[in-house]
């Protein structure tokens, strides 16, 4: 065990299928791993995997029964990879109907620095409410990894699989050590 804890948060978007490779290298980098999955991305990965390999329970839901004292688990990192449309527009709308929303929510507003590394395509980029969000959350101390100075780009239509290939896992663990986004809001 180490006094490092990362949690990695999966949406439903191809890479998912890929976050062994995050685990992996965040292990060799003595960080433990928690998994947390959202609905939509359990239809992209091998639970029982990402479970062997991280040694802790994937979560989707709350684990603890109504009533009961919850823990709060310490996290010094997350990082949401790959982070949807829909899960990028709602957090920065401070919507959280889902336990991923919640936990994610309260971890930002704990201030644990946080890395998002979007998975869309550039017409869903391209619209207002999205690029409203990325601002939004990077307003709040959130680092979004996207646009020139990253070198990740939204990928045209139809492309996701090649794209796929390309997903920057390396680039968001270099991120959380360069202090993620450091969770200082920015004026
Ligand atoms: C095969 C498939 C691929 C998808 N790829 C993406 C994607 O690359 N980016 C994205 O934002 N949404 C993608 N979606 C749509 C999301 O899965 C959908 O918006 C879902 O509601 C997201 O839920 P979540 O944000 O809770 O994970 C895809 C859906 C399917 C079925």
């Amino acid at each position: 065990m180490t006094d490092k804890h990362l949690n990695l948060v999966l949406c439903g978007a191809g890479p998912a299928a890929d976050a062994a490779v995050l685990i992996r290298l965040a292990q060799e980098q003595s960080w433990t791993v928690m998994v947390a999955a959202t609905r939509a991305a359990l239809n992209f990965i091998d639970t029982a995997e990402l479970e062997q390999l991280s040694g802790n329970p994937v979560r989707t839901d709350y684990g603890n029964p109504p009533g009961s004292q919850r823990k709060v688990a310490p996290i010094n990192a997350l990082i949401i990879a790959p982070a949807t449309y829909n899960t990028i527009n709602k957090l920065a709308l401070g919507i959280a109907d889902t336990y991923v929303l919640t936990s994610v929510s309260e971890i930002i507003g704990r201030r644990v620095p946080t890395v998002i590394v979007p998975f869309v395509n550039a017409a869903l980029a391209a619209r207002r409410p999205f690029v409203a969000s990325v601002e939004s959350l990077r307003q709040e101390g959130v680092a979004v990894v996207l646009g020139q100075s990253s070198s990740w780009l939204p990928h045209e239509p139809g492309t996701g699989r090649l794209q796929q290939k390309r997903f920057p896992w390396e680039a968001a663990l270099k991120q959380v050590d360069r202090g993620g986004g450091v969770g200082h809001p920015r004026k």
